[in-house]
Order: C-alpha cells, then structure tokens, then sequence
C-alpha cells in the first residue's frame, strides 16, 4: 500500500522532545493535554524565577507528577536552565542521578523568560566542557538577540556567530539545535554529523509568516523563533519526512492566556498539544510519507538521547474531520489551541 492510500497508521508512543507545561494552575489544565498522547517529554526550564539548580528540578518534577491525571503513565524529562553561574559539578550531578536530562541554553533576552540565560558565552565554557565530557545534551534556543539583526536572520546569524565556534571548541558537546524554522538550520544540522540533532515543531510544518502578517495579525501564531518564509517551511517538511534520524518532533506548546496573547505587546508562544498528532498525521499524509511518522515522533528522539522508544502504541485513523476544542480553560485564564487552518482528518486512539 502506499503511502497516500493508509487510512490507518499505528505507532509506538510518541514523546515530546521540546514542551512547555509552566507551573501552578497552568500546569495543572495543560499537563492532561501532553499526557493524553504522549509517554514522555523534555520540560523546558524558563519558569520565573527558572529551573536553574538540580534541587529546583526536583521540585518541579515533584510538582509535575502531583499534578498528572489518574491513571496516566508519563516521564517529565527535566533539563536545566543555563545561567553564567551555573556550577558545573551541580550539573554533572544532577545527570549521574537521573535527575536532569540536558541543559537549556537560553541566549539572555531571546523569548518568554529568558532575562537569566547567557550574554557571555566564554563564562558558561566550564559547563559545556563538563557536559561534553559526561555525554550530557545542551538543548540551544539559536537566535541572537542584537537589535540590529533582523528577527527574521536571527537563527541563521546564531548558527555563524555562536553555534559554529561553541561546536568548534567544544566538537563532543552533543547539542540539539531547538525547533528550528530556517533552510539554514536544516542544512547545517545535515552537513554536521556528529553530535548534532534538532528537533521541528508543529506549527512550524504548518504556517509561513504569512500565516501572521497577512489579512490582519494574528497573535495566536506568533512565538519565537518567528515562524519565516514559505521556502524554509518546506525545507522543514523535507527534514520531518525525511526519516533522517537527526530530525524530531519537540512541538514547544507554549501556552498563555489569551488576555497575555491579545494585548499591545502580546507574548510568543503557540499551545498545540491537543492537536499536535492530528496535525502531524495530516502534514505527514499529504506529503505522502505517512510510513515515516514514527520515525520523527517516537523513534529518532530516543535514539538521540539514548532513552529506548516506547513500548506502548499510539493508533491514527483516517476518517471525517475531527475536531478540538478552540480554548482550554486553566485556572489562570482560557488559552487558545493552536488551529491548523485546514480541516484534520486524523483521530488518535491509545
Ligand atoms: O514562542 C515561544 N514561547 N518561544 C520560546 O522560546 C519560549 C516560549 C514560551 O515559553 O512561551
Ligand atoms: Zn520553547
């Protein structure tokens, strides 16, 4: 059968490799929505103030567990927020107990929460050569962050300026270039073989700037990095289909409240978990490479950060449109999901 003529698709459970769930009442309303689908997840760090030390993210994990539902069955893989002051031996301890997965590198100022990250990169040099040494993943949000740099050049001038000469001083540092959004970044991730990978969100496989700017501005696409032109969005589908092992899904939900969306100087950031698999099946089905699904979801993640994949399965089935709910409602306000512009045709059963 090809590709085009599967109506139904089953496959081992997915994880989320980029996901932020926030904290408190928030927390509580979204964590349901990662766990319905999705086994485990990388659980970003830029809480105010931030996951900087192990002992804050044990608390945090202690807090994401409290609040699962009953009866799910999902691992929070925490990582770490990189400060200029972050102790290398925290660090590498917090690895050696399980307790953290990877660092966030989060150049200071580059999006939601991110006034703590780093300015000097010559400061966090000891981190990173630990973390080399114990095999530990630095997850990199790769935007530079000068006024004067395009916001829309901002991940192609982090590859040249910051990426290259870390990677060059550091080659064993394993490094995750985050949902990246640019030819540019695919590119370098499929010229560098070692010790690279990058993970691609939904949305990005979905809207262009365009999606945006055009016919009035619509905040609920706005996130960071900004979402760039048609042809770097196709070179983002290629990438996802492609079944290249260096390529998976971390899908960035991040949500706000609407009020926090809709206002003079709304915040970035897109909510997709509810819809996430619905929306990928879809992408993955038109480009006619449904087979390679799993692959970007629940295979080329693990297989980077040497977890097995899951055992579990995750069925899709073809059929009328589905729909989700337009809003969730949290404790702290109704958040928006993500709505893909085209009807999903995909259901997901577990
Ligand atoms: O759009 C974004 N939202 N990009 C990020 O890097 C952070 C995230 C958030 O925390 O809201
Ligand atoms: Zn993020």
């Amino acid at each position: 059968m090809t590709d085009k003529q599967m109506t139904s698709l089953t496959i081992r459970r997915p994880d989320d490799w980029h996901l932020h769930l926030r904290d408190g009442a928030m927390l509580q309303a979204v964590l349901p929505e990662t766990t319905r689908h999705f086994a485990r997840a990388i659980i970003m760090p830029n809480l105010v103030p931030p996951v900087v030390t192990s002992a804050d993210a044990v608390g945090y994990r202690d807090r994401i567990n409290a609040a699962l539902p009953d009866g799910a069955v999902f691992e929070p893989l925490m990582t770490l927020y990189l400060t200029e002051d972050t102790d290398p031996d925290d660090v590498a301890a917090a690895h050696a107990a399980g307790i953290a997965t990877a660092v966030k590198l989060y150049p200071a100022g580059a999006t939601t929460n991110s006034a703590s990250g780093v300015r000097d990169f010559d400061k966090v040099r000891p981190v990173l050569d630990r973390m080399a040494e114990i095999g530990m993943p630095l997850c990199v949000h790769g935007e530079v962050t000068s006024s004067n740099i395009d916001i829309f050049d901002r991940e192609a001038v982090f590859i040249d300026k910051i990426l290259k000469p870390i990677r060059k001083k550091n080659p064993d540092l394993r490094v995750v270039m985050e949902h990246v959004t640019t030819e540019d970044a695919v590119d370098y991730v499929r010229d560098n073989h070692k010790n690279l990978a990058a993970t691609i969100t939904t949305h990005h496989l979905i809207i262009n700037r365009n999606h945006i700017l055009a016919g009035g501005i619509k905040p609920h696409y706005y996130c960071l990095p900004v979402a760039k032109r048609e042809q770097h969005r196709i070179a983002l589908v290629q990438a996802a289909i492609s079944g290249d092992k260096r390529f998976f899904l971390g899908t960035d939900s991040a949500p706000h409240t609407d009020p926090a969306k809709l206002q003079t100087c709304g915040c970035a950031g897109i909510f997709s978990a509810p819809n996430t698999m619905s929306c990928l099946a879809e992408v993955f089905d038109v480009a006619g490479a449904l087979k390679k699904l799993e692959a970007f979801t629940s295979l080329n993640g693990p297989n980077f950060y040497k977890l097995p994949a899951n055992e579990q399965t995750l069925t899709l089935t073809k059929g009328d449109p589905v729909t989700y709910p337009a809003q969730i409602d949290t404790g702290d306000g109704p958040v928006t999901v993500f709505d893909p512009g085209f009807p999903l045709h995909w259901h997901v059963s577990t």
